[in-house]
């Protein structure tokens, strides 16, 4: 029988990656669940809720983690909270396993077998287990969200006797998972919604939502996106063309939400300081890609700061702020994704080593790391 366990996230860290739901589903595939009581409290989720589920809560980590196969986590775990874990058990987590190289060496020399959700396959069976858009669509709601509480204006048109209210003008810099549900997120509230990214393919879908598509369409824009469906970094020609074109754009909006992302590297730089100084004051700026260094070269991760009028955040963990919903679809990616490791006829748990998701999201196993991406260059 098959041992799962979950333990609680480092201070700061809201989302849980267990649910009653979870539980009630790994139990019935066979697994044992041991929760360390409070783990989940900050989603709402009681010790009662779990236990009633079919969940063993105990008190302490060393508890939960002793002799269990799995180790199911929101962020990277220390390597202390793996002690006991049986020789070649699983962690499962988001692992940012291009952040911090040592930590995640001294992780991987624990023998435990590391897996990053973040690193999950972008193809079609593996939908359901994708954190980075279930995580996303949250962020890019909420982004949208409180950007409209900070300004000190309203987002939809309004006719009043006393004079109209006009709609506030959102603008959406990066048109991937958080990108769409801003767009969509604006558009409900009644803002004029505009949007730009670098992958031809995100045109057709801004105009979906009825926003209006601005970007640089040349020769270099119709390559932009990789096999796997990324964005490519830009040569400094085309960010040159690029950032004229925002510089015109940016100035007339009064929210502007950045959320661009190339995989592995920095955030591109979207949004520079003279732009800022361009803008109107009391515009909102909200870099959801603060957390790679931001998409405005003034954003400072985890502060808002104010420059030339204009506030600019840097939220670092939007999805966190609502605990509620992303542990619930957190939760559900993991299971899906462990489900996939259960035989279902014999309920036996065994990991096949070449599946595709099992390989895409192993980043070490018996004390080396051995995904593709984290190997030294030219290796
Ligand atoms: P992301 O978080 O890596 O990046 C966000 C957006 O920033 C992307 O749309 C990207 O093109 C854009 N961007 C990058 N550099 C830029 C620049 N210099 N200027 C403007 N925009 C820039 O992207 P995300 O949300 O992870 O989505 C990436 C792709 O994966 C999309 O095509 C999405 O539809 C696809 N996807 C596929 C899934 C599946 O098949 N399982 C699941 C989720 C997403």
């Amino acid at each position: 029988m098959v041992t799962v366990a979950v333990t609680p996230e480092a201070s700061g860290e809201t989302r849980a990656a267990i649910t009653p739901e979870t539980v009630k589903k790994l139990v019935g595939l066979g697994a044992t669940v041991r929760v360390v009581a409070g783990t989940a409290a900050t989603s709402g989720i009681t010790d009662e809720a779990l236990a009633a589920a079919g969940a063993t809560i105990v008190g302490s980590t060393p508890e939960a983690v002793g002799g269990a196969d799995i180790l199911l986590k929101v962020r990277r775990p220390a390597p202390d909270d793996l002690k006991g874990l049986n020789a070649g058990g699983l962690v499962v987590a988001i692992l940012a396993p291009f952040d911090d190289r040592p930590g995640l060496d001294t992780l991987a020399g624990t023998g435990a077998s590391l897996m990053a959700m973040e690193f999950m396959p972008r193809i079609t069976r593996a939908q359901s287990m994708d954190v980075l858009s279930s995580q996303s669509n949250l962020a890019g709601y909420k982004a949208v969200v409180d950007a409209a509480s900070m300004l000190h204006q309203a987002m939809p048109m309004m006719m009043t006797a006393a004079g109209t209210v006009p709609a506030s003008k959102v603008f959406i810099m990066g048109v991937g998972v958080a990108g769409l549900q801003a767009i969509a997120t604006a558009r409900r509230l009644g803002g004029i919604v505009s949007a730009t990214d670098v992958r031809p393919a995100t045109k057709e879908q801004v105009a979906s939502l009825g926003a209006k598509f601005i970007a640089v369409e040349d020769d270099e824009f119709r390559e932009a996106q990789t096999a796997t469906g990324y964005a490519k970094p830009m040569s400094e020609a085309y960010q040159a063309k690029q950032k004229e074109l925002v510089a015109g754009h940016i100035k007339t909006q009064d929210i502007v939400i950045t959320t661009a992302l190339i995989p592995g590297r920095p955030a591109p730089r979207l949004i520079t300081a003279e732009m800022v100084a361009s803008m109107k004051p009391g515009a909102v700026i909200m870099d959801l890609a603060a957390e790679r260094g931001g998409n405005c070269e003034l954003t400072r991760p985890g502060e808002v700061v104010e420059a030339h009028g204009v506030r600019i955040a840097g939220p670092l963990n939007l999805a966190g702020t609502m605990a509620v919903n992303a542990s619930a679809l957190y939760a559900k990616n993991l299971l899906n994704f462990l489900e996939t490791m259960f035989d279902k006829k014999t309920k036996a748990f065994a990991v096949n080593w070449d599946d595709e998701i099992v390989k895409g999201t192993l980043v070490a196993k018996d004390g080396k790391i051995v995904h593709p991406s984290l190997q030294p260059k030219g290796a």
